[in-house]
């Protein structure tokens, strides 16, 4: 891989910003192999030099991946003249690093947004061909029933002409006041949770993913707050 500037190759892991690193290196606290860094202009090759920050050897990733849980209020774009964008959540040496949302949430959507700049494996993800599941925690206005299951099972038609893929409703509290179900799809239309009980006259009041694939909204995650996907999770997703 090229010689990238020391400053962008640790930063990069979110875990410091590049002034950090200055102070870091000026400290003495960034070895590469073994050698005390002198500038942060200083060139490495990422992938084959031996960097320790603090005696911490340095994981470095080509491509960053990031699961947010999202927050209501939030769009899902790099920028947008109209309001907040999931990328105010992240802090300034991340949204340096070009990532975006890979497919999108409502801005009343809560729950499982993966960003990233690895493009290829993003638009697989997010591609109707490969019909991953997405995964939804929904609450609507009225009782579901099996009714409304076998719709869903059976590819339902919508009244502006989509035609959906089959797709599951699992109910999980069905109340005339309101009802709680799981709904899992593999494609993505726009609104399309909503859109499609809407059609059944049960409008959703609350939408949240919960699941993309092989990979889950982490539970110990706060609303709004992100973590970097790991190892394994990144191998998973390129296996779905
Ligand atoms: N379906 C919707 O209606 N909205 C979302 O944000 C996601 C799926």
């Amino acid at each position: 891989m090229e010689q990238q500037r020391l400053d962008k190759i640790i930063a990069s892991t979110g875990r410091f910003s590049r002034r950090e690193v200055k102070e870091l290196i000026r400290r003495g606290q960034v070895l590469v192999d073994g050698v005390p860094a002198r500038s942060a202009q200083e060139k490495a090759d990422p992938e084959a030099a031996e960097i320790t920050v603090q005696g911490e050897p340095l994981v470095y990733r080509r491509f960053t991946w990031v699961m947010l849980n999202k927050p209501a209020g939030y769009l899902s774009a790099t920028e947008d003249g109209r309001g907040a964008t999931v990328l105010d959540l992240l802090p300034p040496e991340l949204r340096r690093q070009g990532l975006f949302p890979v497919g999108r949430l409502d801005k009343d959507t809560e729950g499982l947004l993966l960003l990233t700049n690895e493009g290829g494996l993003a638009h697989d993800l997010v591609s109707p061909r490969r019909h991953v599941d997405k995964e939804y925690y929904v609450r609507v206005e009225g009782r579901l029933t099996e009714e409304d299951c076998r719709a869903f099972a059976a590819g339902m038609t919508l009244d502006d002409g989509l035609v959906c893929q089959p797709a599951e409703l699992e109910i999980l509290r069905a109340d005339a006041a309101g009802s709680e179900a799981h709904v899992t799809l593999r494609e993505g239309k726009f609104h399309q949770v909503k859109r499609m009980l809407a059609q059944q006259g049960k409008p959703v009041t609350y939408l949240e993913r919960i699941r993309m694939g092989s990979l889950r909204l982490d539970p110990a995650l706060p609303r709004g707050a992100f973590r970097f996907l790991t190892k394994i999770e990144w191998e998973d997703l390129r296996k779905n």
